[in-house]
């Protein structure tokens, strides 16, 4: 990893290659190469978006094709739209270059998102694109502007929605200042690779990164999703740690009036705890009685080092009854807010110093109750942004697609005919001959023109993508004619996208956002 930049486009799906079949950094500003997806669920803690793919109300094609492949703590977002709670998304995009299919995917995300109810914002990093890529203020309200018009084209709502650049929005820069306190150079270094070199505003556009995913719970705390690629991983996992550090309390499990560190070691008390008690009866138990049973028990699944912490706990407490309890830790309070939640604390309770038990409250009022004091008390409450991740798309020309390379990507600012040529020039997985495909099928996993109508041509359509396939792998579908259909398919949608274009114009004059940067440099 890097902090240096290169060509490459990131949110864009832009940035996959084949080769370099290799190591897993996730790198925002390098040229991110996912050659195993599956990877970045055991390496990263990605979860695969087909775990929740049942929850989502009207999953879009690119949820239903698994284009959208991984995400992080999403149910908490669709639990949101379940109930009709409020949630947001939010993406950005660095106006580098034109917008191109890949940045499609993501408006696409956003308006999806704002269809299904929520608080959507799209945002123009400026200042990062400024920084990290030395664009000039000139070319970025350039590309600026076309990123916007094809949001809009595309369906985003600019009234209902929220637009805006990062160097205009002195709210996002004043997070990002707070958020700042938060972070050090030694995590910079450890997650960006940053040193020494590293300009200083290349580091204040990640801490304007990380206001940006926060800033649509200014207002209130809500679920908020991130539509990214993998790439940008590493800010998101920043940014849920950065919210979380700004929390005035935590709130965990407890068994009795010791402090207990991890997961394990409160899974091994509450066996413990499960063992020994008696319903009928409802005689304490005590924590000597617990030690002497975790000593003992056979719990060969159990992590060691975790046990004998706890055991040495439970001894030191003696007699003291277990008691499952929810716990609120004070972690960044004032000491107004700390009184404010012990009063608010409903039921039976214990105060200690630094903390409070409550034996009556369970973990989400719990959890409820403790944003709410802080949100009364002038803290942000963050909910931990969620993400979703899609799939990079392959370039035309089969390495790639780079926003460097025009052949291997078509924007969306292309002419139609050149579109059309484009397609019919891009690699296929076809085989050497006619008679070959016919005989064997050809290759729809490994072929860029596949991917053209999986992810876009075939839009809603998902038996026309099937057919697609299948008759492709049956070898009924030959590649000069499968070229010939998609290069037209894409001539009309680049005709059709840039009609519309012309129709936003007007709604985006009026939008909320600065098309012009009062910058010159
Ligand atoms: N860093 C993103 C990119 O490389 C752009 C970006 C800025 C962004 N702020 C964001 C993306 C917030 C998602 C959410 O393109
Ligand atoms: Fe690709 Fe179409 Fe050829 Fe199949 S027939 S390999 S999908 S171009």
């Amino acid at each position: 990893m890097t902090a240096d930049h290169t060509d490459t486009a990131a949110t864009d799906g832009g940035t996959e290659t084949t080769d370099g079949a290799d190591d897993l950094a996730l790198d925002p500003w390098g040229s991110s190469t996912v050659s195993d997806y599956r990877k970045l669920f055991e390496e990263f803690g990605i979860e695969s978006f087909e775990d929740v793919l049942g929850d989502v109300p009207t999953p879009h094609y690119l949820m239903r094709r698994a284009i959208i492949f991984g995400h992080r703590d999403y149910r908490r977002v669709l639990a949101a739209m379940r109930d009709d709670e409020p949630f947001a998304a939010l993406s950005g995009f660095m106006p580098t270059g034109d917008p191109h299919i890949g940045h499609k995917m993501v408006f696409d995300e956003i308006i999806w998102h704002q269809e299904q109810g929520g608080d959507a914002t799209a945002l123009i990093a400026d200042l990062e694109a400024h920084a990290a890529r030395a664009l000039s203020w000139a070319e970025i309200d350039e590309h600026t502007k076309d990123y916007l018009l094809s949001l809009l084209a595309l369906g985003f709502d600019p009234e209902a929605g929220t637009l805006y650049r990062q160097s205009t929005n002195r709210e996002v820069q004043d997070l990002a200042f707070e958020l700042g306190i938060e972070a050090n150079f030694s995590e910079f270094e450890g997650i960006y690779g940053f040193d020494g070199e590293t300009d200083v505003s290349h580091m204040q556009s990640v801490v304007t990164q990380m206001a940006d995913i926060l800033s649509p719970q200014l207002d209130e705390p809500k679920p908020t999703v991130v539509p990214v690629g993998p790439d940008q991983d590493p800010h998101v996992r920043f940014a849920r740690d950065l919210a979380a550090r700004t929390r005035y309390f935590g709130v965990t499990e407890a068994f009795a009036s010791f402090e207990v560190d991890d997961e394990d070691e409160r899974a091994l008390l509450a066996r413990a705890y499960d063992a020994l008690r008696d319903p009928d009866t409802d005689e304490p138990v005590r924590c000597v009685a617990a030690a002497d049973w975790l000593a003992d028990a056979d719990l060969t699944d159990a992590d060691g080092d975790a046990r004998d912490r706890v055991v040495e706990k439970l001894e030191a407490a003696g007699k003291e009854p277990l008691r499952p309890r929810v716990r609120f830790l004070d972690r960044n309070a004032t000491d107004e807010a700390f009184e404010a939640l012990i009063d608010a604390v409903a039921g039976e309770k214990r105060v200690f110093e630094g903390h409070v038990d409550s034996f009556e409250m369970d973990r989400d009022a719990a959890e409820d109750l403790a944003r709410e004091v802080e949100v009364a008390h002038g803290g942000y409450g963050f909910v931990p942004p969620s993400s979703i991740y899609h799939r990079f798309m392959t370039g035309l020309t089969g390495g790639k697609m780079s926003s460097s390379i025009p052949a291997s990507h078509i924007s969306l600012l292309d002419d139609p005919e050149e579109g059309y040529d484009k397609v019919k020039a891009a690699t296929t997985g076809g085989r050497t001959s006619a008679e070959e495909q016919r005989e064997l099928g050809g290759e729809p996993d490994d072929c860029p023109v596949y991917e053209l109508y999986a992810y876009l041509l075939a839009s809603d359509d998902d038996e026309f993508a099937e057919r697609v396939y299948e008759e492709c792998r049956e070898g009924e579908r030959l590649c000069g004619d499968c070229k010939e259909q998609a290069a037209t398919l894409m001539e009309e949608f680049l005709a059709e996208h840039q009609e519309k274009r012309a129709e936003v114009e007007e709604r985006l004059e009026a939008a909320d956002i600065e098309l012009e940067s009062p910058r010159r440099r």
